[in-house]
Order: structure tokens, then sequence, then C-alpha cells
């Protein structure tokens, strides 16, 4: 397994090509490559993502529109966005979290979804807000979403962090999406290679050489 991510050519040693990885000049894709954190290139600081979750959850409770909310996280990728998300919801929100397995200890998903942890709780009639790090493929949340429309929730919606949407290989969009991005490897924030790095407090892209 190749653990070189795909973004820098030889002689690329800092500063990304943003332009050539699809990035425009949207508010949403501010280049941040000038910035590191523990030596790593931060794509998102903190400060954006809190920032950008704030609006996100200003959004989600005007459209709530006084309603109460379940909020479903994605386990584990997608627990400090869920944290963080809730707290800047004004509407009456209560959690629960799956769990699902499709990434392994690799960067590519193996295709298969399998679901490790089921709700606690029933959904029927409720308004239901999907909680997840990243929309890649969307094997994930094509799987989630059939699962739960099963059990006839009142509203069903998606919020991811960040969203890639060239790598899509199924037919699904989030309602609410923190950062578009190309085809990049992220960590931190959540988001994890092989269960490491979850605790890094920014959006960092994964390093092109890992030091072990
Ligand atoms: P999907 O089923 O391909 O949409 O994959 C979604 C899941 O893959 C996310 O919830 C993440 O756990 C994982 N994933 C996808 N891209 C990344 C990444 O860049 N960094 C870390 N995890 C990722
Ligand atoms: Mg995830």
């Amino acid at each position: 397994m190749s653990l070189r991510a795909p973004v820098r050519r030889p002689g690329e040693r800092k500063g990304l090509d943003f332009h050539r990885l699809g990035f425009g000049k949207s508010r949403d894709t501010v280049c941040m490559a000038t910035m590191t954190f523990q030596g790593l290139e931060v794509l998102y600081s903190r400060q954006q993502i809190a920032d950008r979750v704030a609006e996100m959850g200003a959004q989600i409770s005007r459209d709530l529109n006084g309603e109460k909310l379940v909020m479903v996280g994605v386990l584990k990728g997608a627990a400090f966005f869920l944290v963080d998300l809730s707290r800047a919801i004004g509407a009456e929100a209560t959690f629960d979290f799956v769990a699902v397995s499709s990434y392994g200890k690799g960067q590519r998903s193996s295709g298969a979804v399998k679901l490790i942890k089921d709700l606690d709780q029933s959904i029927e009639g409720k308004n239901v807000l999907v909680v997840e790090d990243i929309l890649d493929t969307g094997l994930t949340l094509a799987y989630l979403r059939k699962l739960f429309l099963q059990q006839h929730p009142k509203t069903l919606r998606i919020a991811t962090l960040l969203d890639k949407p060239s790598r899509r290989v199924e037919k699904i969009e989030a309602d609410y999406v923190g950062f578009s991005i190309p085809n990049l490897f992220v960590i931190g924030y959540g988001m994890d290679f092989a269960e490491r790095y979850r605790n890094l407090p920014d959006i960092c892209l994964m390093p092109a050489e890992n030091p072990e």
C-alpha cells in the first residue's frame, strides 16, 4: 500500500498548486498551504472550521423551523464535527451514532460497506440529520440513507464537513456541505489515516512521506 499522497510533484516541497488540483477562488477553497501545524500542511484551520460550522448550524436551525432534531453521527470520523455542529444548532437535538466499516487501514475504500453499530433508538417520524466527516465515493451515505429510509423518518437530511465530488461512485449529495475539496487525502478534526491523526485540531493534508 502506498502512503504517498497524490498531491505533490517532484520539487514541489511546499505550497500546492491548488488550481491544478481543481480549487477555484471561492471562499470555501482559500489556499492555506503556507500554514502548518506540527509540520503538516493545514488545509482548513480550526478557526475556518469553527466559522463554517457556525454557518452550517444557523442554516440547519432555519430549515428546522422550530422542530426537534435527531443527529446521527457516523463513527468515528464525524464525532468532532457532530459535537461542534450540535452546539451551533439552536433547536432541541438528541444524538445517536452508527458505525460502519468500508476503509480498512488504507486510504481507499474496498467498496463494501458493513454496519458495525446500529442506531440505539427508532427514527420513525423524526427529523433526522446524518452527520458525516467526508462524502467521498458516496458508498457509505448511500448505504445509510437506504437503511434509515426503511424506518420512515419524517425528514432525512445529510450534513458533511467535507465533500469530494470528483470521487463519487453513488448518486448522492449532502444537504449541507462544509467545504468542497478536490481529490486529496486529509487528516485531523476527526479524520484518520489508519486510526491516527484524528485529534489534530486543524484539517491537514496527509504527508507525502510517512516518517515511520
Ligand atoms: P465513502 O463511502 O467513499 O463516501 O467514504 C466515506 C468515508 O471514507 C468517510 O467517512 C471517511 O471515513 C473516509 N474517507 C474518505 N476520504 C477520506 C480522507 O481524505 N481522509 C480520511 N478519511 C477519508
Ligand atoms: Mg467517516
